[in-house]
C-alpha cells in the first residue's frame, strides 16, 4: 500500500473529506514525454557549477513580518508550528541524504504542489526552507517556480530581481545573476522573474531539465525546494514534477474533494516519491500518519 493510500485510508477512518481507496501506483520512472524545446550548451551548465557559490544580493529575512503572516518563525507565538515543520522535514531530508535516498532519482530536489490554488504550497515551501536552512549544516535553495503568479518574492520582500525565467530565456543571464543570498547563511532564493508568455515552454525546456540535473548532481548537499503552481490549474506543475525526486502534495483539510486529489495523484504517477501533506487542519484532528505531523497549529484565517 502506498503512503498516499495509507493517508487516505486514515482520513476515511477519521471521517474527513477524503474517503476512498486509491489504486494508483506512485512509483515510476522519469519519462521524457514532455516536449523539450530550448537547448542549453555545455558552457551554460558549467557556468552554474562555477558560480553557485558566488551569490551577490543579500536579503534580510524579516522574522517579525513572517511571524505576523503566520509563518513558523523562531520567537513567534506559533512555537507548535515550528515543531511540526521539524517533524515534516525529517522524512524529506532522510529521503534526500539518508538511507531513504537509495533508488530515488534527484532525491534532493523537492516540489511543493497542490491540486488547487490557495491550499498552502507557498506557505509550506517557505516554512520548510526556513526550517531546513536553520539547521546549521544544511543548505537550501528555494526556487519560485510559480512563474505565472510568483509569491515567494512577495512574501519575502524581493523586488524586481531577475529569476528563473530570465535565466531560462536569456543566453547572457548567469546563475549568479539570479540567486539571492539571504541573512540565513544556508538559504539562497531564486525568484520567478518576469512574466513571460512562453513560461510553460521555458519550464519544460531542455535547459530547465539540464539546470535541475546539474543542481542535483553537483550539489547533493543542498536541498532544493520548488514552489509550484497548482496541478489542476496549469500544466507547469506536472512538468516540474517530472524533474524532481520528491513531491509534496499539499491537501487543504476539509476543503479539497477526494476526486480532485485523485486527479492530482494520477498526474504524479511517474514520480518516485509523493508525500501527502494535510494542511490547515484543526488542532484537535491530531492526524499523524506515517511519521508526518499534519496538524499545523491553529489555522485561524
Ligand atoms: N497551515 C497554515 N496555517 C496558517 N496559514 C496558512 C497555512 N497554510 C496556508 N496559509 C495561508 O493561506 C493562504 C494561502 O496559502 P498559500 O499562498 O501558501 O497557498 P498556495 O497554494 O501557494 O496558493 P497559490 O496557488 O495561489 O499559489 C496564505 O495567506 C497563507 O499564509
Ligand atoms: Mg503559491
Amino acid at each position: 500500500m502506498s503512503i498516499i493510500e495509507k493517508a487516505l485510508n486514515k482520513l476515511k477512518n477519521e471521517d474527513a473529506v477524503l474517503n476512498a481507496n486509491m489504486g494508483s501506483n506512485l512509483k515510476g520512472s522519469f519519462d521524457d514525454t514532455i516536449p523539450l524545446t530550448v537547448v542549453a550548451t555545455t558552457n551554460e551548465i558549467k557556468e552554474i557549477s562555477n558560480e553557485i557559490n558566488d551569490e551577490k544580493l543579500i536579503l534580510n529575512i524579516d522574522w517579525k513580518h513572517l511571524s505576523d503572516l503566520g509563518f513558523a518563525a523562531p520567537g513567534s507565538s506559533n512555537s507548535e508550528a515550528i515543531e511540526e515543520y521539524r517533524n515534516i522535514k525529517h522524512p524529506i531530508v532522510n529521503n534526500a541524504f539518508g538511507k531513504g535516498s537509495e533508488g530515488i532519482t534527484r532525491a534532493n530536489l523537492i516540489l511543493v504542489t497542490s491540486s488547487l490554488p490557495g491550499e498552502g504550497k507557498t506557505f509550506t515551501a517557505i516554512n520548510l526552507a526556513l526550517s531546513i536552512a536553520n539547521e546549521r549544516d544544511k543548505k537550501v535553495l528555494l526556487i519560485d517556480a510559480d512563474v505565472a503568479r510568483p509569491s515567494v518574492s512577495k512574501v519575502l520582500g524581493i523586488n524586481d530581481s531577475p529569476g528563473l525565467i530570465e535565466y531560462l530565456d536569456g543566453a547572457d543571464v548567469s546563475f549568479s545573476d539570479i540567486i539571492v543570498r539571504t541573512s540565513i547563511p544556508g538559504l539562497g532564493i531564486i525568484p520567478a522573474g518576469k512574466l513571460h508568455k512562453y513560461s510553460t515552454e521555458l519550464l519544460s525546456s531542455n535547459k530547465m531539465a539540464l539546470f535541475v540535473e546539474e543542481l542535483s548532481n553537483r550539489y547533493p548537499d543542498r536541498i532544493v525546494i520548488f514552489d509550484s503552481p497548482p496541478l489542476l490549474a496549469a500544466t507547469q506543475g506536472e512538468v516540474l514534477a517530472r524533474l524532481v525526486g520528491q513531491v509534496i502534495l499539499v491537501i487543504e483539510a476539509e476543503q479539497t474533494l477526494q476526486n480532485v486529489v485523485m486527479e492530482s495523484v494520477e498526474k504524479l504517477a511517474a514520480c518516485d516519491v509523493v508525500l501527502a501533506l494535510f494542511n490547515k487542519t484543526k488542532r484537535n484532528m491530531d492526524i499523524n500518519y506515517y511519521g508526518y505531523g499534519y496538524g499545523y497549529g491553529q489555522y485561524a484565517h
